[in-house]
């Protein structure tokens, strides 16, 4: 049975565009089969995209040492209407930090899928200083790890 990968991404810059595009070319990988991948912008996901989804990559800038105001939107929005409706959904976060922060948002967003019983694939991806084409591979990555790993059924 196909299942759904669902990516929920804000990407307010040409960086964060990249880092996107590079966690869906791994999540669409060609070995990959029998995975549906939807992306979402953080404004734009509903609850409803939470519930069909068999697991999730969030992705989101830092700001102000916290998440970006776009995701946090998105967590205001869908919170209690996923509680205890998604409790082990498995999820992936890459966090762009580009003044070499990235702690408080990993403490904001953990904190609150916490309460939400997601269950982390992996560690948080902290994309940190100055832009650096490695983080590319690093998102592609993310994505094709997501992918098999949904496939495979291990997550
Ligand atoms: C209002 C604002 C606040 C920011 N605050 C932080 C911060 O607290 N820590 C940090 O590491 N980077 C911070 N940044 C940098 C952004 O994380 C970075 O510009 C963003 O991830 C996009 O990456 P790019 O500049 O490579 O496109 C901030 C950027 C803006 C616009």
């Amino acid at each position: 049975m196909t299942k759904r990968l669902l990516l929920i991404a804000h990407a307010p810059s040409p960086n964060l565009q990249a880092l996107k595009t590079a966690v869906l070319r791994g999540a669409r990988h060609p070995d990959i089969a029998d995975i549906e991948v939807i992306e979402k912008t953080a404004f734009d996901a509903v609850p409803d995209d939470v519930l069909a989804a068999d697991g999730l990559i969030l992705g989101t800038p830092e700001n102000l040492a916290y998440m970006s105001g776009a995701l946090k939107d998105f967590f205001d929005r869908t919170y209690y209407a996923v509680i205890e409706r998604t409790e082990g959904l498995p999820y992936a976060l890459y966090i762009r930090a580009g003044q070499n922060g990235g702690d408080g948002t990993k403490f904001a967003v953990e904190k609150i899928v916490t309460g939400l019983r997601w269950r982390a694939v992996q560690a948080p991806l902290i994309m940190g200083g100055p832009y650096d084409l490695a983080f590319e591979a690093q998102c592609e990555e993310l994505g094709l790890t997501m992918a098999a790993g949904l496939e495979a059924g291990v997550f």
